[in-house]
């Protein structure tokens, strides 16, 4: 463990309540972490200046773990990039900024694959970040985030300010976000294949050609890596969190109707985006600078996230409870 960092230390973690925070702040609990601030967007809108300065006078942290984002499938993306531009990109200026002046001894911000360039060469590797622009529809939200790391870089370079940046590929697991306007790529269909079922229906309709391959982490070895990485990750190089492993979205839609037991057709929508080509990071600096290597098997990561799903689905209103 590193000396800036103890179990005692005052870690406040933004997006404390979404997806991944709520795996993060179980995993830092049963690590033995006793000082953590789960600051709520209620609380503090940290998009903006006023809310940032307000966080940090009344919580003091003295760690902050940046998860908070405004995030989102294809569609959101597509429908909403200002917003998604705008939020993201400020909440990681003012965050850095007023916890450089707060005295922060580390800073550990959550970047995203999206910053990646649509064509980099398989696998992506850390160096190849600025290799080019990113896949058009999800650009905005890749680089507002993407801009984090520059000014990350930028403060360590001018102020010693202790700040890294990591990479996490598509995370899927329990209590991922299963709202249609807004979810990934596995509720999404978990959701289609269920409501299809439900609704005696003979097929489900998918985004895109089926062609577009993707690499997906189980949110509970993502909250792993975050964790080792706080500990013993002091380095101004961003780094990839991902499980490596590879999978066409054709490939997925199908795994995921036997495993939901749909029997009916999957049906492709070409005239919807199939988003960025190829996902697949790799992941040997995250092995070899801090010890992370995923360990959950995508057979059980997504039975896992099927069962919470059956657990939590609401045949009512044919959402997620
Ligand atoms: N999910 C993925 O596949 C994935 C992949 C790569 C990277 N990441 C990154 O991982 C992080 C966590 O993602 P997630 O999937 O856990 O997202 P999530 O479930 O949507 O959680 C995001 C959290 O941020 C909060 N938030 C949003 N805007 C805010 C604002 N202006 N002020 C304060 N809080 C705000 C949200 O609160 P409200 O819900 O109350 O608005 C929510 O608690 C993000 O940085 C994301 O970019 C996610």
């Amino acid at each position: 463990m590193d000396s800036c960092i103890s179990k005692q230390s005052r870690i406040a973690i933004t997006g404390a309540s979404g997806f991944l925070g709520q795996h993060l702040v179980k995993a830092l609990t049963n690590a033995g972490y006793t000082s953590l601030l789960c600051p709520t967007h209620g609380d503090y809108d940290l998009s903006m200046p006023n809310d940032v300065r307000r966080f940090y006078s009344e919580m003091r942290p003295q760690i902050v773990i940046h998860l908070a984002a405004l995030v989102g499938g294809i569609g959101a993306n597509q429908s909403h990039p200002a917003e998604f531009f705008y939020s993201n990109a400020s909440m990681g200026l003012h965050l850095i900024e007023q916890g450089r002046i707060a005295g922060l001894t580390k800073f550990v911000c959550v970047g995203t694959v999206c910053a990646y360039p649509k064509y980099a060469t398989i696998p992506f590797t850390e160096t190849d970040l600025w290799a080019g622009y990113p896949e058009e529809t999800n650009a905005p939200y890749g680089l507002a985030k993407k801009m984090a790391l520059v000014q990350l870089q930028a403060y360590r370079k001018q102020y010693g300010f202790n700040g890294i940046y990591l990479l996490p590929v598509n995370l899927y697991g329990p209590g991922d976000n299963f709202d249609p306007s807004s979810s990934h790529v596995i509720p999404a269909l978990i959701l289609k294949c269920q409501r299809a079922i439900n609704a005696g229906e003979e097929f489900i309709e998918v985004w895109g050609t089926g062609s577009a391959s993707r690499e997906f982490l189980y949110v509970e070895d993502a909250a792993k890596g975050l964790m080792l990485a706080l500990e013993r990750y002091n380095s101004g190089e961003p780094v990839n969190l991902g499980s490596g492993q590879e999978i066409s979205i054709r490939d997925l839609a199908h795994k995921i109707a036997v495993l939901m037991q749909f029997n009916g057709k999957i049906n492709w929508d070409i005239s919807k985006p199939d988003g960025q080509p190829r996902r697949c990071l790799n992941t040997q600096m995250a092995e070899r600078e801090f010890g992370f290597k995923a360990s959950t098997s995508f057979d059980i990561g997504l039975a896992n996230t099927i069962e919470w799903f059956r657990k939590n689905y609401d045949p009512g209103s044919g959402g997620v409870k």
